[in-house]
């Protein structure tokens, strides 16, 4: 387990833009495009993200919150293998659901502003999440296969301890907290990818403003509060329910 999160995605140099991204994003911000280039590695992930990852799963683990770990837009796995090598370290017991349509991104809406990213975009086939598990030799999880509105209603675990929200677009992250929301445990941690608050972090990602207006709207009759926590050249918000 030790470094696998740091070590199995990523290699160990530093990576900096070079001229040529340096030149890109000078562009992009003059054309005030919300989008930058970067020489990233760990493909959807952070090296800082993932270390937010697994603290949070840690953290529910040794304060024993009761319930399964979800994720809600899985891709072909980068934060979900993490999430079950943990879960195979030290809670066998518990079980991670994961959720695509694997056809990609919806349709966006107005409250995604002007996002690049469009419908169809990070489209995978299941198969491409089952290798990445088989490749390190982890249990699968458990696959559901579709569209949020479709699956969540009646596939959701009972109890929820961990979710990690990644849907990119408004919509999918509004019926995420809606379905999610109400299955967290007491203490449970849900982290929400592309969270930028650019009032607390005014060089954040800020890439997909859908996603902050969605949890703006959702807990604005809540108790819980939405935090930002820093997460290198990508973004993170995350909540314990109250
Ligand atoms: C950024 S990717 C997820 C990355 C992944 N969490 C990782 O760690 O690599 C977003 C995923 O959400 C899925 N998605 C977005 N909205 C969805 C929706 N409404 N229903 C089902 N899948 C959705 C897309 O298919 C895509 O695979």
């Amino acid at each position: 387990m030790e470094n696998f999160f740091l070590t199995e995605y990523f290699d160990w140099q530093p990576k900096r833009p070079t001229l040529v991204h340096r030149a890109i994003n000078k562009a992009l911000r003059g054309l005030r495009i919300p989008y930058r280039t970067g020489p990233y590695s760990g493909g959807t992930t952070s090296i800082e993200q993932r270390i937010n990852i697994y603290h949070f799963v840690m953290q529910v683990l040794v304060y024993d919150v009761p319930g399964d770990l979800v994720e809600l837009g899985c891709y072909t796995g980068y934060t979900a293998v993490l999430i079950q090598k943990v879960l195979q370290r030290y809670a066998p017991g518990r079980k991670l659901h994961v959720y695509d349509s694997f056809e990609g991104l919806p349709d966006k809406s107005d409250a995604d502003g002007s996002t690049p990213f469009r419908k169809g975009w990070l489209s995978t086939t299941e198969g491409r999440l089952v290798s990445s598990f088989q490749k390190y030799g982890l249990p699968l999880p458990v696959i559901h296969k579709g569209w949020f509105e479709n699956t969540l209603p009646t596939e959701l675990p009972d109890a929820i301890a961990f979710a990690h929200l990644d849907g990119d677009f408004y919509s999918s992250i509004a019926v995420s907290l809606q379905y999610v929301y109400p299955k967290l445990s007491k203490g449970a941690v849900c982290v929400i990818d592309d969270y930028c608050d650019p009032a607390i972090y005014p060089g954040g990602w800020n890439a997909l403003p859908g996603v902050k207006k969605a949890c703006d709207e959702f807990f604005s009759d809540k108790p819980e509060k939405v935090h930002y926590i820093y997460s290198g050249p990508y973004s993170h918000g995350f909540f314990h329910k109250a």
